[in-house]
């Protein structure tokens, strides 16, 4: 009964707005005061509940706190005295809006409701997106200042817009799930319990960040990867955003995220609109794991460009020669990689301008000519001929003080006139949101894909903003917005206009992941800490939103550059074999015995790269002394299972492990020791990880339903 049910429907008379997911509800009211307040998100409801729920009001009213339940976007004025998701101010100095309701507009899975300013030219659009295969429900602002441009000057300044503000119901107790970490050391997941405070989740850094996600989930504290109700929400920007989670003494969380950090502000002049990303948001019953399927699902099917396109295992220079690159010894690298199973071959950093370090060259897009003597071209021909596709490293949005591009064009770079312009990696941002800069880059970029064969272009940025100003420009920190939206843009472009390209996100590693980026690219380089015993919990953090498609793993050499360690080539693979498989290591130097056990393992990655890239996945061990996560197929035919070891310890041997997603009523065959087992066992007691004695110990076990 409930399937048949609209998937948003709005009840003038009740105010009541209604968005049905596959498996999940989520409601709103619009209050006697015009302003959009939560009711509910959860498990689905019937109408008849729906209808009698009550409003979500604090239970401690009094004169000094708010009685109403909770914004859809606290406009920052009345007895709100939470994070407000909207913040303006008037020409006259009057801050904040009040709203009337003034409509409301649904067009198939999409809702708006259309909020004007009782006392000035305002108007703000709350906006809700459903679809019919997926339990995330995405929401964004609009803001329009409604002046007639003929009218007197009055600007609107924006101080916050967010995207949306979310609520969950009252729990017991709240616990906030988030991910932090730093160059090398990205996605570290933190569960803490959530103070009765308001907790800042932000980035001031122009990108998403090293250091901390757009990404939380809010929980009771006993939800685990199978069970318990959890709340999740994703914000789609990849510059700076700002997420605050308010846990009030009376027992409520609400969080409300959008871009920018404190401090910004824009300015609307009449006639203009601001639109704020989109902020997604889920609930499940079924605990971390499920989340984490559905944002998968959410991703491969509504943010991902070509989700069904396998990626490709790469093979990528950096590790192996740093800046020390030429034709010659690319090609020995490309012939090497070929020849263990490579499918894309990747040339990193130093092939350009004067580039033989980090000091200088950086924004000369024109092949270096000792290291190139002919161009790419050679290069490229060659790696096509090895029946390989060519990548080629850029990192357009930055500039070395040394370079042809900063001396034509100084005032390209964001800076302060009255500031030190501070260099880290000896470079300077580009200012993107200079239409003049934005139009270079995209035509640089055109120029490079199409005279030297680039079918992938590995887009790097390797630091964050500093001095962030636009000299002259009337609303310098719209630079914070739109250097963002153009590089979306230039991404977007680029791709229309060479269909087959592919991009790959990286900002030295994994520091700008988030849905905003993956809608125009095909994976993100994760870490540059290509050590596999760290990987495994960087990967665990990773994948708690995004996919293992769109998470790159490459194998490099041992001892790792990072941290030294010294692993067996078999565990670095099956850790790298978790995501989209590379390999980055000096070929040159592996023994023929390395290089043979190489393509036999990438040979096997590329039997199970559909169960990886496509399937299900399932963090059936989290990371601990043994750490395994299950592949399935969506239809149950196919499994893999990778396990970890990284240490041993008399006594402890590896348990069983359970694959609770296996069907208890089949039975699967493990074609490698030819073995048939039943579900209910492998499901209830679980599989032995069979792994190797020894430190580094790893496996990969493959799984075939056979019956019933
Ligand atoms: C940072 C990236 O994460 C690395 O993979 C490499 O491309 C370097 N930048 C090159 O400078």
């Amino acid at each position: 009964m409930l399937a048949t049910l609209p998937p948003v429907t709005f009840d003038s008379d009740l105010g009541l707005a209604v968005l049905r997911t596959p498996n999940s509800l989520y409601a709103l009211r619009v209050a006697p005061d015009g302003s959009p307040r939560h009711l509910y998100w959860g498990a689905p409801l019937d109408t008849v509940t729906l209808a009698a729920l009550p409003e979500a009001v604090s239970p401690a009213a009094s004169s000094f706190e708010a009685d109403a339940a909770p914004d859809e976007l606290a406009p920052q004025t009345g007895a709100r005295f939470g994070p407000a998701g909207l913040q303006v101010r008037f020409a006259d100095g009057t801050r904040g809006a009040q709203w009337r309701f003034t409509g409301h507009r649904v067009d198939g899975d999409e809702l708006r409701l259309r909020l004007d300013d009782r006392h000035g030219p305002l108007r703000a659009e709350l906006c809700y997106r459903v679809r019919a295969d997926t339990d995330v429900i995405e929401r964004w602002t609009e803001l329009t200042h409604t002046g007639s441009p003929d009218g007197p000057p009055e600007p609107i300044t924006v101080d916050r817009l967010d995207s949306a503000s979310w609520t969950a119901p009252p729990l017991s107790d709240y616990r906030l799930g988030h991910l932090v970490g730093g160059w090398n050391s990205e996605f570290q997941l933190q569960r803490d319990r959530l103070p009765v405070a308001e907790t800042v989740l932000t980035s001031r850094r122009g990108i998403t960040g090293h250091h901390a996600g757009p990404w939380l989930t809010v929980d009771d504290g006993t939800a685990t990867e199978e069970q318990g109700e959890v709340w999740s929400t994703a914000l789609a920007w990849s510059g700076s955003w700002r997420v605050t989670v308010h846990r009030d003494p009376v027992g409520r969380t609400t969080w409300t995220g959008g871009f920018g950090h404190e401090g910004l502000s824009w300015t609307l002049r009449a006639g203009q609109s601001l639109r704020a990303p989109a902020y997604a948001g889920l609930y499940t019953p079924h605990g971390f794991g499920a989340a984490s399927r559905v944002w998968h699902h959410y991703i491969r099917g509504h943010v991902l460009p070509e989700p069904e396109r396998d990626r490709p295992v790469l093979y990528n220079s950096w590790e192996a020669t740093g800046f020390d690159v030429d034709e010659a010894g690319q090609i020995r690298l490309a012939r090497l990689a070929s020849r263990v199973g490579a499918e894309l071959f990747v040339l990193d950093d130093g092939w350009f301008g004067t580039r033989r370090d980090d000091r200088s060259g950086l924004g000369d897009w024109t092949p270096r000519p000792e290291a190139f003597p002919g161009g790419l071209r050679p290069l490229a021909d060659e790696v096509h001929r090895l029946g390989m596709d060519f990548g080629l490293w850029v990192e357009p949005e930055m500039v070395n003080r040394d370079s042809e591009l900063h001396r034509a064009h100084p005032d390209w770079v964001l800076h302060s006139p009255r500031l030190d312009a501070t260099e880290l990696r000896n470079q300077l941002v580009l200012n993107f949101a200079r239409p003049e800069v934005e139009e270079w880059a995209r035509r640089t970029l055109d120029h490079l894909v199409r005279t030297h064969g680039v079918d992938w272009l590995k887009w790097d940025a390797n630091r964050a903003f500093t001095e962030a100003g636009w000299p002259g420009h009337p609303d310098p920190d719209r630079l914070w917005i739109d250097h963002t939206r153009a590089v979306h843009r230039i991404m977007d472009q680029l791709r229309a206009d060479h269909p087959g390209l592919r991009i790959e996100a990286c900002a030295g590693g994994g520091g700008r992941v988030d849905l905003g980026i993956l809608a125009r690219t095909d994976q993100a380089w994760t870490s540059d800490n290509t050590d596999p015993v760290d990987r495994i919990g960087i990967q665990h953090g990773f994948g708690q939103l995004f996919p293992a498609q769109a998470m790159a793993a490459w194998v490099t050499d041992s001892p790792n550059t990072t941290t030294g360690r010294r692993t067996p080539l078999r565990f670095r693979f099956h850790v790298a074999m978790a995501g989209a498989l590379g390999l980055g290591g000096d070929l040159t130097s592996w023994s023929e015995e390395e290089l043979a056990e190489a393509t036999e393992l990438v040979a096997r990655y590329k039997e199970i790269r559909p169960l990886v890239q496509r399937g299900h996945q399932h963090r059936v061990t989290p990371p601990g002394p043994v750490t395994a996560v299950h592949y399935a197929a969506p239809d149950d035919s196919e499994h893999a299972l990778l396990v970890w070891r990284p240490t041993t310890r008399f006594g402890h041997g590896p348990d069983p492990v359970r694959l609770p997603a296996l069907d208890p009523e089949a039975l699967y065959l493990d074609p490698e020791l030819n073995r048939v087992h039943s579900g209910a066992v492998l499901v209830r007691k679980g599989i032995d990880p069979r792994l190797p004695d020894g430190d580094y110990a790893s496996s990969l076990i493959r799984l075939r339903r056979v019956g019933p």
